[in-house]
């Protein structure tokens, strides 16, 4: 049985804990790690500060957030052996394999109801998920909203005082080169740079599927008074993931169905 760390006690962390735990793997859950949280308690475990992983016997922790400059603070602040560190079972399991599964399916309804129309996403960053909205849908517009620049000061000067999310700078770490060169179909896509809903185009437009997942309450709320009147007639379906302050998720079944 090998020891495993989860490093970020959020809701990534819960989502591989659960895994590991429900699938039975043979891994010995020691700690969470989380840079905020440590001192406290998850799942029955303690969670620990980054500069306590050194002191800790383990063969293996698992990042579980999307800041992937954790893999290179790891191995040169806290001297993790870099081979001890894996990052891609949040991207895989975690993070987007459950909103690709759940756009899967939605894609066979849109097939079975003959539901058409662009899509889009607002918070793009490297485009991990928008490679799939353009894969799944490859006869629609996917117009990508996104500052490539991290978040703006304006936005979040709206969030709670509480609201960790405020505090992340590794939103800056993209570019559209970055995600264009991910795009099977780069043809659809229409890049909107800047600052939603400034930035907002294509209003004119139909959307069958829209993914707002900015992380902020702002640009969450603006996302909704946007697309929401602009879903497809007979459906649409309006999704979430973010956990900004006041808003949790949202889906928009359709009224048809
Ligand atoms: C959670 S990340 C998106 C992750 C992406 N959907 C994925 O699944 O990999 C949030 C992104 O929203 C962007 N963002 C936040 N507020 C924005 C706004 N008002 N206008 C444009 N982009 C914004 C951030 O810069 C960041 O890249």
């Amino acid at each position: 049985m090998q020891k495993a760390l989860i490093y970020g006690a959020g809701g990534g962390g819960t989502q591989i804990y659960r895994e590991l735990v429900a699938r039975e793997e043979p891994y010995e859950i020691v700690a969470f790690v989380d840079r905020l949280r440590g001192g406290t308690e998850k799942e029955g475990l303690p969670v620990i500060f980054p500069n306590e992983m050194a002191a800790q016997t383990f063969d293996i922790v698992f990042v579980a957030t999307q800041d992937n400059t954790v893999r290179d603070t790891l191995v040169r602040e806290y001297g993790i052996p870099d081979e001890k560190i894996n990052t891609a079972r949040y991207w895989n399991s975690a993070e987007v394999a459950p909103r690709v599964r759940a756009l899967e399916h939605f894609r066979e309804l849109c097939d079975m109801y003959g539901m058409k129309g662009s899509v889009a996403e607002v918070g793009v960053f490297q485009g991990d998920f928008s490679k799939h909205i353009n894969r799944l849908f490859p006869e629609s517009k996917l117009y990508l909203y996104d500052t490539f620049e991290g978040f703006s000061e304006r936005d979040k000067a709206q969030e709670t005082p509480d609201a960790e999310v405020t505090a992340y700078t590794h939103y800056a770490n993209t570019s559209v080169d970055l995600v264009m060169k991910k795009m099977a179909h780069p043809d659809q896509i229409v890049v909107c740079k800047g600052m939603f809903p400034e930035t907002a185009t294509g209003a004119d437009d139909n959307y069958v599927f829209v993914s707002l997942d900015p992380d902020l309450y702002a640009p969450v709320l603006a996302g909704l008074e946007y697309f929401y009147p602009r879903l497809v007639h007979g459906g649409g379906y309006l999704y979430t993931t973010s956990f900004p302050t006041k808003i949790l998720a949202f889906g928009v079944p359709s009224p048809s169905f």
